[in-house]
């Protein structure tokens, strides 16, 4: 019984250095953040945001205020936005984060 702890024990370990550098590596290769699924919010990737957010969300109408709605509504609203302003899925997710981030 000990033996099998001690040996489930160990394999998590190495699982978990397998996990980590390939997560390393992973990140290396790619710098594209606001990926799903390995999502890392960065400054940089907020500040992306907010420049798109500048730049696209106050053509048609006054630029929004974030504090107006919570993040659930900000799914949909940024779902019928996005195409509106010609966003692309990369400026999609950036703009959604920098708009949860600062309400
Ligand atoms: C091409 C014009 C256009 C652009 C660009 C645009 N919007 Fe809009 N937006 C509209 C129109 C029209 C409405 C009102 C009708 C509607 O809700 O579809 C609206 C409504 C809204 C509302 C109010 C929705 C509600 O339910 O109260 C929010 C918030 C909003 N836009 C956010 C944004 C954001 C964020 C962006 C940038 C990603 C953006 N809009 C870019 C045209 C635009």
């Amino acid at each position: 019984m000990k033996i099998l702890t001690r040996n489930q024990t160990s394999s998590t370990y190495y699982f978990l250095i397998t996990v980590v550098s390939a997560v390393g590596i992973l990140f290396s290769c790619s710098p594209k953040q606001g990926v799903a699924g390995t999502k890392t919010i960065t400054a940089e990737h907020l500040a992306q945001g907010k420049v798109v957010f500048d730049n696209s969300c106050g053509k048609c109408h006054d630029l929004p205020n974030p504090s107006d709605h919570n993040a659930q509504d900000w799914v949909g609203i940024m779902n019928s936005m996005a195409p509106k302003a010609k966003l692309n899925e990369e400026q999609h997710q950036m703009v959604y984060d920098y708009i949860v981030s600062v309400k």
